[in-house]
Parts: C-alpha cells; structure tokens; sequence
C-alpha cells in the first residue's frame, strides 16, 4: 500500500521543512487539501501556496479539491504544479468537462465520494480516472475517526475496477493510522492518505514503512 501524507496538520509555518520532513519518511506523494469554505466548513490553501511549494519539493503533488467549483481552478491548479487533481462527484463542475481540463494540462485525473455518495456514483467515469478517492471522514478536517462502514463500498469499488480490467488506483482518506490502514487495505484500497497520524507520530518513517508493507486485495496499479 502507498502513502500519501496530507499536510493539513503540519506546522503551516514550517511548510518548507516539513515538506522534507515528509519525503525522509519514505512516503510516495504528498496530499494537498485544497478547501473553499463553500463545499466544506472550511479553508485551507489554493494555487499560490501549491505553486511556492512546487519550488521546495520535487514529490508527487496529490491535490484533493473539496470546492463547489473546482473546474474554474483546473488551469490555475496544473500550472502550479499538481500532478494529480481530484475533485469531488458531488461538486457542482460537470464531471466529464472537469476531468477533460485535467486531462487537457497532462495531469493524472481522480474522483472523490464523500461517505454519504454510493460507489456507483463513479462507475460512469471509472474509464476516465487514474484514481478514486473513498472518503473514511466527512471532508473537512483532519483528526477525525475513521468510519469502517465505507469498507463495502471501497470492496465493490475494487470488484468493479477488476471486473472491468481496469487499472485504476483506491485512495482511502479521513482517520488512517497503522490500526486502520490493514482494515482499508483488506478492503481493497491501494493509496493511504495518513494526516494526523503521521504528524503525531513517534516515527513517521516507521508508520510509512508498516503501512508500504499491507497487501491489498486484487489489482495494484501504481499511480507514482
Ligand atoms: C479531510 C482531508 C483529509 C485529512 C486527513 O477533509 O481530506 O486529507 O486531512 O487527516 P487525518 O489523517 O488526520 O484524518
Ligand atoms: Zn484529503
């Protein structure tokens, strides 16, 4: 399984150095959670600080949008550096459009559900994404619990990729640490995005190291 840390929790005044804190772990890519205030209760950080960050880190950029908007921002989101933009099915972009922009600035594209969002959701695009996104918080902060009831849904995601062939990756997000990342991995998810756990962590590069070592059921596709 990868590891994706999302630096919501990190020190916001030590970006620079935790961005290489981040990359000593071992971890694969870096979660950016990009937050509007509209979509979510809250704010976090758009284009500007993705581009500075561009210019301290040579990781891969995973930037999760949780904007009602997000295909106003798919230009300003790739010139900044994403590699990967994702972007939540129940926004208010037309999906097809916003994932062609992706597409158009040569980035990997994604989906995210939140936990109320059934699976099925995505099946019309499953064609068109290198990723879905399963969210195990509802999206908004960091530190909250993990909710193992997404777990069939992460399970018949899975199915549907392998019956359909397909080489797409499972993101698990919201609440995943050494003790619910085997859980999330069973079920079938490939990439764990680890917050607050990595950040509290005695040693990082020991959480990084259990979680790179759970096999996950069925395809494994690698998006880094
Ligand atoms: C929640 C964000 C997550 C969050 C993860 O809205 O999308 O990426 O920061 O943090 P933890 O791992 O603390 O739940
Ligand atoms: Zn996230």
């Amino acid at each position: 399984m990868q590891v994706s840390p999302s630096i919501l929790t990190c020190d916001f005044t030590q970006l620079s150095s935790e961005l290489a804190f981040v990359k000593q772990t071992g971890a694969d890519m870096i979660h950016l959670d990009v937050m509007d205030g509209v979509f979510v209760p809250n704010l976090s950080f758009g284009p500007p600080v993705i581009e500075r960050l561009r210019s301290v880190s040579d990781m891969f950029f995973d930037v999760h949008l949780m904007m009602q908007y997000p295909h106003r921002l798919i230009e300003a989101f790739a010139n900044a550096g994403a590699d990967l933009i994702n972007f939540h099915v129940e926004s208010d972009s037309p999906v097809e459009e916003t994932l062609a922009a992706i597409r158009h600035f040569g980035k990997r594209a994604a989906l995210t559900i939140k936990p109320k969002t059934p699976a099925s959701a995505v099946f019309p695009y499953l064609d068109k994404v290198d990723m879905v996104l399963v969210m195990t918080v509802e999206p908004g902060f960091g530190g909250q619990k993990f909710m193992e009831d997404m777990m069939p849904k992460l399970s018949e995601l899975r199915r549907e990729i392998t019956r359909r062939g397909l080489s797409v990756s499972l993101q698990v997000d919201g609440g995943i640490s050494a003790q619910t990342a085997p859980i999330a991995a069973a079920a079938g998810a490939d990439i764990a995005v680890v917050g607050s756990a990595l950040f509290n962590a005695p040693d990082a590069a020991a959480l990084v190291n259990e979680i790179h070592k759970l096999h996950t059921t069925d395809a494994e596709p690698s998006l880094v």
